[in-house]
């Protein structure tokens, strides 16, 4: 008996099969109610005495060398299954996230789009601006309060280096390197000291626009807005300027759009007037062009600047500013199928 158990040990370390059918007709030979091992335990009952120690540790050693065997060969046939799943071709492939532009990308990129198609530069600057180029060189009296911490972001005091506070700043770099005529768009982000809300950031955006040659109208700047609006917001789209107040510029304008939502009649969004404030403007005041070595008496220009954080909340009726900047994925992924 010594010897048949010997053989069958031998015969489970050196059994291999290449199917799991092949497996389980040798646990059905040696495993199942009538196979081997009940056979041999059959015999072994009858043994004499001194000789069960020795036969029934070898009977044990039979059975776990045959569970081993039986085991491992299970597992080496299915990690096999497994890695023949992965080469097959005809399995879908896994998705992969598609990102999307943040909506200040996209109304930036259309904005300065809509004026390269009629011959303007885009042109930037730095943000971290001396007080010349944001203040003093736009004709900023040294009392006003734009001049404040309380509004400006100061690095250094005397001489004074801060945050710009708005993208006009580039137009005096552009007028320091280049002669009329100019034609450019400066897009860029400007710092305010101001408390967050969902109206208000210490941080946004804004597009500059310069135009300086001769004989430049106000109804060249009134007419290049019109064309901008009904390109930005829609054929229909009606503008209208009321009068205001920039140390920049002289004379200064606010530029309205006709309600996009409402189409004027007056809803929530416009407060029932039927417009929505969307820029300032008006004429490079004569100080600022001389002021920058351009002889006013020979050259006039207009100029402009805009939000593009409040204009894409008009374009896409966005309610809280704050949203721009906290990059929640529910908000991004709406703006996916705008390019
Ligand atoms: N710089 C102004 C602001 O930040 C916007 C502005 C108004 C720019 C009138 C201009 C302009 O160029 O002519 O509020």
């Amino acid at each position: 008996m010594h010897n048949k158990i010997s053989k069958f040990i031998q015969e489970a370390e050196s059994f291999s099969a290449e199917t799991i059918e092949q497996i389980e007709a040798f646990r059905i030979k040696f495993l199942s109610k009538k196979g081997v091992i009940s056979e041999l335990f059959e015999e072994f009952k009858i043994l004499p005495g001194e000789q069960k120690k020795e036969v029934g540790q070898l009977l044990n050693q039979l059975k776990n060398t045959l569970q081993d065997r039986i085991n491992s060969l299970k597992d080496q046939l299915g990690s096999e299954v497994t890695t023949s799943n992965i080469q097959d071709l005809s399995l879908p492939g896994t998705a992969i996230n598609q990102g999307s532009r943040h909506p200040i990308s996209i109304v930036r990129k259309e904005i300065l789009d809509i004026f390269s198609r009629i011959g303007f530069t885009v042109s930037e600057g730095p943000e971290i601006e001396d007080d010349k180029h944001v203040f003093s060189a736009l004709n900023f009296p040294p009392e006003h309060p734009a001049r404040d911490m309380q509004d400006t972001f100061f690095i250094e005091k005397n001489p004074d280096i801060l945050l710009r506070t708005h993208t006009s700043s580039i137009q005096v770099r552009v007028m320091e390197n280049t002669r009329p005529p100019i034609r450019t768009v400066s897009p860029g982000r400007v710092f305010r000291n101001e408390a967050i809300s969902a109206r208000a950031h210490c941080i946004f955006h804004q597009v500059e626009g310069l135009y300086i040659d001769e004989k430049v109208s106000f109804a060249d700047l009134k007419q290049t807005l019109l064309y901008f609006a009904k390109e930005l917001f829609g054929e229909d789209t009606k503008i209208r300027l009321r009068p205001s107040y920039f140390p920049f510029t002289e004379p200064s304008a606010e530029m309205d759009v006709s309600c996009n939502l409402c189409g004027g009649k007056g809803c929530n969004v416009c407060k029932y007037t039927g417009w929505l404030e969307v820029l300032g403007c008006g004429m490079v005041d004569p100080n600022v062009l001389d002021f920058n070595n351009i002889d006013s008496s020979k050259y006039t220009g207009f100029a402009f600047g805009m939000g593009i954080e409040r204009i894409a909340m008009l374009k896409f009726q966005i309610r809280d500013l704050r949203l721009y900047f906290e990059n929640d994925l529910r908000f991004l992924e709406q703006f996916s199928s705008v390019v």
